[in-house]
């Protein structure tokens, strides 16, 4: 049986096993290591703010999330199939490490905050 998602070492260990999955897709990866040249190191503790906030109300993330996807969409066009690999192996890492209530609820919110931000692309495409 697996654990639930408890704590910020938990959401630590789901950023960076999803992000070594989203890195290792050819299909999604040069967004990320190309287009937006992130720092793992500076990116990775921002995912662990925004989950903390997302799932236990903590208040560590305060910017709009949406506004560095359109910026990245404006430079190299996200599409349908990048949205469908991000869920698809958020899903897939979430049901690898964990169980429970908060991992199911992690599920549906990153469902429904990628469907908004690909209507928001769509229609600036
Ligand atoms: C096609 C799907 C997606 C791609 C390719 C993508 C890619 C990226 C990239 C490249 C960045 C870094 C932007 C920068 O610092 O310039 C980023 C930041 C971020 N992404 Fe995504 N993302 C996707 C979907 C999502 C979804 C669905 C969520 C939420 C459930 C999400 C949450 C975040 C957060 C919280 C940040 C940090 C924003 C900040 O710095 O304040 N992303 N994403």
């Amino acid at each position: 049986m697996k654990r639930d998602i408890s704590n910020r070492e938990d959401l630590l260990l789901l950023v960076t096993r999803f992000y070594e999955k989203l890195l290792a897709d050819n299909s999604i990866s040069y967004l990320f290591t190309d287009v937006a040249k992130i720092d793992l190191s500076h990116h990775l503790p921002v995912l662990v703010d925004f989950w903390d906030s997302v799932l236990f109300q903590s208040d560590t993330y305060h910017k709009n999330a949406m506004q560095p996807h359109m910026a990245l969409h404006r430079q190299s066009p996200l599409l349908k199939h990048h949205f469908e690999t991000w869920l698809r192996l958020f899903k897939e890492t979430t049901d690898e490490l964990f169980e429970g209530e908060i991992a199911f609820i992690a599920k549906e919110r990153a469902t429904s905050i990628a469907t908004v931000m690909q209507i928001k692309t769509i229609q600036v495409s």
